[in-house]
């Protein structure tokens, strides 16, 4: 399937289900070779990214088998610590295999990992959180040799919450000798999720939630059974997409207390929402409001992944509006085909500058990375004419099955 073929200019109307969370998903799936046993995932999101962590967990010596959206994982047999180039290259999340590889077999080797083009996505912040924790490295010609003697505890204070990188210093704290103290820890729902998941297992962690995480290393985790939440960037995306071609939606199972800024700005927008007992009811009103100025935070605030579909929403609100990207520097690839779809928008520095009010037409656009991908489909679904968004498959990085879930709300998208 390379393409996405969107008849746009029809309300969205009924109830979707929201997948489980890719960004909870990966680094719980490479938790679970810390696991000498089984780990039963639960509400796995069937996606690219989470089929290319299976291939990496099976070529290190796991078993996994499907059943539906569960994903057994026997990490009984992890016998190698030598990572797949293709797969690493293909996938940032990769990098979280780092510290669980070392805790479990001492060594790890990896090329640099890949993932969507946006911005230089150093990982200095892991390496320097790994050395303190008794790790060496070395490279060679791109890739990267890491070792250890033993994983000791140690206090660590982060220059920057970055989410991978706490997520790799959990993993390596929770078997590593003594106590990790986790300074300037990023507080995102899926750092937490995955501090729930270590916690079944019988992980020592204080502070879940908090900036602040402190680990006490134990002797060996036990098998167990989770489930991943559901994922607040798809259901945020689903949202722009009711607010662009206009209607009322439930989101079931959005996960509403993770989606505070998200809500905040679709309300100053005019958008009514409202949680229900299953998730999230959506009515878009007659004409969209500008949200004057958006930027975005780490967590709580309002989250970079949600920063294309918002762009391609205000681009249709009235008024003119600002957008500006703190996170990553790269990443308003969606600018140029938004363009091309009739939004009067451009960029200056980290921000962008939005014209409200305009009435977008179907075109042939590409996506170029996950979040913006995804956008470009939202966009469609508001604009006149027929759409095609080429470079499908960094859109199946991330989510399940697009089509689907839009045709279940009424829309006429299908893949080619
Ligand atoms: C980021 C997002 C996360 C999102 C994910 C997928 C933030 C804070 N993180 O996580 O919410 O789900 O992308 O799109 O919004 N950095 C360094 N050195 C490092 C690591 C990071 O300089 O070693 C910098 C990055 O260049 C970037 C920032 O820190 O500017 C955010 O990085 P980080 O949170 O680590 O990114 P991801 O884990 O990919």
């Amino acid at each position: 399937m390379d393409s996405i073929q969107i008849d746009g200019g029809i309300p969205l109307q009924g109830q979707v289900k929201i997948q489980g969370s890719k960004n909870a998903a990966l680094p719980i799936l490479a938790a679970t070779i810390l696991v000498r046993g089984n780990s039963l995932i639960e509400n796995c999101p069937k996606i690219a990214d989470v089929f290319q962590m299976q291939a990496l967990l099976t070529h290190l010596g796991c078993k996994i088998s499907w059943e539906g959206n569960s994903l057994k994982v026997d990490a009984s047999g992890v016998n190698g610590s030598r990572m797949p180039s293709e797969e690493v290259k293909a996938m940032r999340s990769s990098i979280s295999l780092l510290g669980a590889l070392l805790a479990r077999t001492s060594e790890a080797v990896m090329d640099f990992p890949g993932g969507c083009v946006i911005g230089a996505r150093p990982i200095d912040i892991h390496l320097d959180a790994l050395k303190q924790m008794g790790v060496v490295f070395e490279e060679k010609e791109d890739v990267l040799y890491a070792r250890t003697t033993g994983l000791e505890g140690s206090r660590i204070s982060l220059r920057f919450p970055s989410v991978g990188a706490t997520e790799n210093i959990l993993l390596a704290a929770v078997l590593a000798k003594g106590d990790t103290w986790i300074q300037n820890a990023a507080r995102e729902p899926e750092v937490e999720a995955l501090c729930e998941f270590l916690a079944h297992t019988g992980a020592w962690i204080e502070g879940i939630g908090t900036d602040t995480l402190h680990v006490r290393g134990v002797s060996r985790l036990t098998e167990t059974k989770f489930r991943i939440p559901s994922d607040r960037i798809v259901a945020g995306t689903y949202l722009t997409g009711c607010m662009i071609a206009g209607g009322s939606v439930l989101l079931k199972d959005a996960p509403v207390s993770q989606m505070e800024a998200v809500l905040r700005a679709a309300r100053s927008m005019g958008v009514q929402i409202q949680p229900v007992d299953e998730g999230l009811f959506v009515q878009t009103p007659d004409t969209l409001l500008s949200p004057g100025h958006l930027k975005t935070a780490v967590y709580p605030g309002f989250p970079t992944d949600m920063q294309s579909p918002f762009l391609a929403a205000m681009t249709v609100a009235g008024g003119e509006s600002i957008l500006t990207e703190v996170i990553f520097e790269n990443r308003f690839r969606i600018v140029e085909p938004l363009r091309k779809m009739g939004a009067d928008i451009r960029v200056s520095g980290s921000d962008v500058l939005i014209k409200g009010g305009s009435c977008l037409r179907g075109a042939e656009v590409e996506a170029r990375e996950l979040r913006g991908g995804a956008a470009l489909v939202m966009a469609a679904l508001g604009a006149v004419g027929h759409t095609t968004v080429t470079g499908s498959g960094f859109i199946y990085r991330g989510y399940e099955n697009i089509g689907r879930d839009l045709r279940e709300l009424g829309a006429r998208v299908y893949s080619v």
